[in-house]
């Protein structure tokens, strides 16, 4: 298996990536060091769902490149996916398993062998503090939890890079912080990259180490949070955010109707 160079997690240049007429990827450029928490952070439709999917290998690009731990994405795919893990937009659950269940599920999917997968369901379980709760049925289960067990099982294979794709969006605030902690745990007890879709400055600005901003296809931004704050001379990262994708609401067209 190939070893990222240079620490380099994923590298893409003049990526692109057409749905017909819709251009959803334009000319990117993204270079994610390994072990970063790195967030991409841009509105809806900005591209980050077309790029998680190239870069896991589920979709091909139109033009351009993009390496993953030093694998061209579009050459190796079974590499890609056995050293990646993936948090889909809107993930399956089966309610009627166990996480217990749920989990040697997945490791079966992935073809993972009984003993080791068992030492790796116990040791997740451990740091998601879900010991005790492992073996009630997943609909019993609360949706921060249900989202701990989500994230444990892009984990089951030790991936070295995880992309989690809007993590937090369909959680209330304290299953989003649930969610953080679990990252910047797992972040701290292992050397997995992770890359984080959010469309919410306050979860990038606590979670993530760099931010990526995307805007229509193409990064516009790119630096620790308080780099971009700085950078757009702004208050804070949302305030930065609305600066650089546009955004801040115009009071005085609005209310000129009056
Ligand atoms: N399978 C698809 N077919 C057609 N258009 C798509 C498809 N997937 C995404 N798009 C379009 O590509 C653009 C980027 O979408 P997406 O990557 O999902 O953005 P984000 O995840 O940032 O919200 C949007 O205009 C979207 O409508
Ligand atoms: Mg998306």
């Amino acid at each position: 298996m190939t070893l990222a160079r240079n620490g380099v997690s994923i590298r893409t240049e003049r990526l692109n990536k057409a749905f017909g007429p819709v251009q959803a990827i334009r000319n990117l450029d993204l270079e994610v060091l390994s072990g970063n928490r790195f967030g991409f952070l841009g509105p809806n439709g900005a591209g980050k769902t077309t790029t998680v999917r190239i870069l896991s290998g589920l979709l091909r690009q139109t033009s351009g490149y993009a390496e993953v731990c030093g694998i061209d994405v579009s050459r190796d795919r079974d590499s890609i996916k056995a050293i990646t893990g993936l948090l889909p937009e809107t993930p399956g659950l089966y309610s009627k398993l166990s996480a217990v269940e749920f989990l040697e599920f997945i490791g079966a999917l992935n073809g993972q062998s009984d003993e080791k997968l068992h030492r790796r369901i116990d040791s997740l379980l451990g740091v998601l503090g879900l010991e005790g709760r492992q073996d009630d049925l997943l609909e019993s289960y609360s949706s921060g939890m249900k989202q701990k067990v989500l994230v444990a099982s892009t984990l089951l294979h030790n991936p070295k890079l995880v992309f989690l794709d809007e993590p937090t969006s369909r959680l209330d605030p304290s299953a989003s912080a649930v969610v953080k902690d679990l990252i910047l745990v797992l972040s701290e007890e292992t050397d997995t990259t992770f890359f984080i879709c959010t469309h919410m400055t306050g979860f990038a600005e606590d979670v993530c180490d760099v931010i990526g901003i995307l805007n229509q296809g193409g990064v516009v931004a790119r630096g620790s949070p308080q780099e971009i704050v700085d950078s757009a001379g702004a208050g804070d990262l949302e305030d930065a955010y609305l600066r650089i994708v546009g955004g801040k609401v115009d009071r005085e067209a609005l209310l000129a109707w009056r």
